[in-house]
C-alpha cells in the first residue's frame, strides 16, 4: 500500500453518509436486481453509460471526418482522469485495450543484457504476468518467480531476490486470488537502492485502495477499468515522467510518434506517456469508462476505502462467527477490496448463490468484493445465503 491508510486498526471504518450513498446507488441499475459483490471481477455500470452509447451511435450515424478530433479529446480526458486518481500529472497515463498489451509494450523497452537481465516477480500474479515474461525469455529476460507459500506475498523472500542483477520487479499491488496487498513503499525503496525498476499491476486496487504514484516514486503502474473503476474494455499505463525519455518501446505504433496526427512519418516520440501508444485507439471504451471514473472521483478514494473496509470487515466478522475459513489478510492495511473464503465445493456454492441473485466470483476461493455502492445489509444478506448454502 502507499501512504497512510485512512482506516487505522484502532478505529472501525465508517460507511458513507446515508443520503449520499443512496444517491450513488441509484446510479447503478444492476444493484436493483441482485446483491452484487463481484467488483473484484467486474464493476457495475452506471446508468449514464446508456446515454454515452446513444451518443456514440449518433456520432457513427452522422459520421464526418473531424469526429476524431473530439474522440481524441475524450481519450485524453479519460487518461488524465486516471492520472488524477493516481496522483500523477496530466500526460503521464496512456490507455489501450487491456493490461497485457501495455505490459508487453513496456517489456519491449529493454534489451535484457546481462548482468542486469532479471525480472523478479511472485507466484501470486495474474496469469498474464508470467505468460508475458516467459515469452520475453527469447530476448534474454531471466524470470525469477518468488514463491509465497500461501495467500500472502512473502516480502522478505522477495526483497532477498532483488539485487544488482534485477532489471524489473513486477508485482501486483493486491493479489487477485487472495486480496493480500504488498508493502509498496518498502519494495520501491529497496528496488531503487539496487538500481531496479518497479512495475506494479494495480488492477485489483485502483478505484478502491488509495495509490499515490508520485509520493511513492514507483516507475510503472498498470491497471484497468472494468473492476473497481466501473468502466469497460480499457486499461491504463502510468510511467514515471522522468523515466519516460529512457524507454523506447519496440512494440509500438504510429500514434506513439511525434507527428502522428499530421499523418507524416514521425521523426521521434510523442511527448509524455503517449510514446507508449499503439495504433488507432478505440474511443468508445474510454468514453463509457469516464462515467464511472467521474462518479468515483466525486466520492473520493479515501472515502471509498473507508466504506470498503467497513464492508469487508463485516464479511470477516460474519465469516469468523460462522466458522468459515478466511484466506485474505484480516488486518485492514493488508487487505485490498476483496475477502476470499475457503469453502468446500466453492465453485458450486458460487453457482447456487447466483441462482439466488447473490453474485460473487470463485478463483480457487470464494471472492467477495463489495464496492462503495454496496451496503452492510447486502453483505449480511449475502452471508446469510452463504451460511444457508454451507449448511445444506
Ligand atoms: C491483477 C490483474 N491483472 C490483470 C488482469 C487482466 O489483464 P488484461 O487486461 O490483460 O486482461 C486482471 C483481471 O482481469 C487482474 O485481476
Amino acid at each position: 500500500m502507499s501512504g497512510p491508510d485512512p482506516a487505522p486498526d484502532r478505529h472501525r471504518p465508517q460507511c458513507l453518509d446515508a443520503a449520499a450513498h443512496a444517491a450513488l446507488r441509484a446510479e447503478f441499475p444492476l444493484l436493483a436486481d441482485c446483491v452484487y459483490l463481484n467488483n473484484n471481477s467486474t464493476g457495475a455500470a452506471p446508468r449514464a453509460v446508456e446515454h454515452v452509447l446513444g451518443g456514440y451511435w449518433e456520432t457513427l450515424r452522422t459520421w464526418r471526418d473531424d469526429v476524431w478530433q473530439g474522440w481524441h479529446v475524450g481519450l485524453d480526458r479519460y487518461a488524465d482522469s486516471v492520472a488524477a486518481l493516481l496522483g500523477a500529472p496530466p500526460g503521464s497515463v496512456v490507455t489501450d485495450a487491456n493490461l497485457s498489451t501495455l505490459l508487453a509494450r513496456i517489456a519491449s523497452c529493454f534489451d535484457y543484457r546481462p548482468p542486469r537481465d532479471r525480472i523478479v516477480t511472485t507466484d501470486l500474479e495474474y496469469p498474464t504476468m508470467p505468460f508475458i515474461w516467459n515469452a520475453f525469455r527469447r530476448y534474454g529476460a531471466r524470470l525469477d518467480v518468488v514463491g509465497s507459500g500461501g495467500p500472502r506475498f512473502d516480502e522478505d523472500a522477495l526483497a532477498a531476490r532483488i539485487d544488482e542483477r534485477t532489471l524489473l520487479v513486477c508485482v501486483s499491488h493486491a493479489s487477485f486470488t487472495s486480496g493480500a496487498t504488498i508493502d509498496l513503499p518498502r519494495l520501491v525503496a529497496h528496488a531503487h537502492e539496487v538500481g531496479a525498476l518497479v512495475v506494479v499491476d494495480a488492477f485489483q486496487t485502483v478505484g478502491v485502495v488509495p495509490l499515490d504514484v508520485t509520493a511513492l516514486g514507483v516507475d510503472v503502474v498498470l491497471g484497468g477499468a472494468h473492476k473497481w473503476l466501473c468502466g469497460v474494455g480499457t486499461a491504463f499505463l502510468y510511467v514515471r515522467p522522468d523515466l519516460v525519455a529512457e524507454l523506447e518501446p519496440a512494440a509500438t505504433g504510429w500514434q506513439a510518434g511525434d507527428r502522428a496526427l499530421t499523418f507524416q512519418p514521425s521523426t521521434g516520440w510523442a511527448p509524455g506517456a503517449r510514446r507508449f501508444a499503439g495504433g488507432t485507439p478505440y474511443p468508445l471504451t474510454s468514453l463509457v469508462s469516464q462515467v464511472g471514473l467521474d462518479l468515483l472521483a466525486g466520492v473520493g478514494v479515501d472515502a471509498i476505502r473507508r466504506h470498503s473496509l467497513a464492508l469487508t470487515q463485516r464479511v470477516l466478522d460474519r465469516a469468523e462467527a460462522a466458522g468459515i475459513d478466511v484466506v485474505s489478510p484480516t488486518e485492514p492495511h493488508r487487505r485490498g477490496g476483496v475477502v476470499c473464503l475457503d469453502v468446500a465445493d466453492g465453485e458450486a456454492v458460487k453457482r447456487r448463490l447466483a441462482e439466488r441473485n447473490m453474485i460473487c466470483s470463485w478463483r480457487g476461493y470464494l471472492r467477495i468484493g463489495p464496492h462503495v455502492y454496496n451496503t452492510l445489509d447486502e453483505v449480511d444478506a449475502f452471508m446469510d445465503a452463504l451460511e444457508k448454502e454451507l449448511s445444506r
